[in-house]
């Protein structure tokens, strides 16, 4: 029997591009749904309207890939903000369930690992603007770099990080194992490499240990 928590769980969905994350954040709302739990799906940048309008400034063609590195780590913080103030910090009060599509860490892979700005400055603005809203539990969904690219590539290019090439894809997986590494209490690391459903019958049953 499941025990219900007073307040809210947050959990993150982290990983580079092509990963599958959007068809697991869906899957794992809609079984939370099927045993009435209270759960909303957001997504960074975005969240909110001002920040859905400064991932827009980000994405958008003209200015997609001339945004500094720190241009673009001010305007990412700036969306954080206000995403945490007016969607995730009163829904983990009213004790929901809150599904965040990236967050924290792919801060720290992109603009870190990848563009390679100060660590320090990135996890001092990360302490400044995120404070105590750590996820509870974060997906880190893993893929083989020349699989990434290629379900990328089928798609059809969004960003300028879809553009990249192997190497890009290769940094973005170090990234992100490397910090699953360093926070196996708050990451755990999927396969994403495996049929979508036992993807997520694993990703259920471990958000439901949280509960
Ligand atoms: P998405 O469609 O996978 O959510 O893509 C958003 C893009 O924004 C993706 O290329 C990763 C990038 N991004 C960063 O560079 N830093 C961040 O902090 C976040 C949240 C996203």
């Amino acid at each position: 029997m499941l025990q219900v928590k007073s307040s809210g769980l947050f959990i993150t969905f982290e990983g580079g591009e092509g990963v599958g994350k959007t068809t697991q954040i869906q899957q794992l709302e809609t079984r939370l749904k099927e045993n009435d739990r209270d759960v909303i799906v957001t997504r960074e940048p975005g969240g909110t309207p001002a920040a859905e309008a400064v991932r827009n400034l980000l994405s958008h063609e003209e200015f997609g890939g001339d945004w500094t590195p720190n241009a673009e780590l001010m305007l990412l913080n700036a969306a954080r903000a206000m995403h945490i103030r007016d969607v995730i910090q009163p829904a983990l009060e009213e004790g929901k369930i809150v599904l965040c599509d990236r967050y924290i860490d792919s801060t720290r892979v992109y603009q870190g690992h990848l563009a390679r700005l100060d660590m320090n400055f990135i996890m001092d603005l990360e302490r400044q603007i995120v404070g105590t809203h750590i996820p509870d539990l974060t997906f880190i969904m893993d893929l083989d770099a020349e699989k990434a690219m290629e379900r990328v590539q089928s798609r059809g290019a969004m960003d300028h990080y879809d553009r990249g090439d192997l190497t890009l894809y290769q940094k973005l997986r170090d990234g992100f194992l490397s910090i699953a590494n360093d926070n196996p209490n708050r990451c755990v690391t999927i396969d994403a490499d495996q049929d979508a459903q036992k993807i997520a019958d694993a990703i259920f049953s471990l958000t439901q240990e949280k509960l």
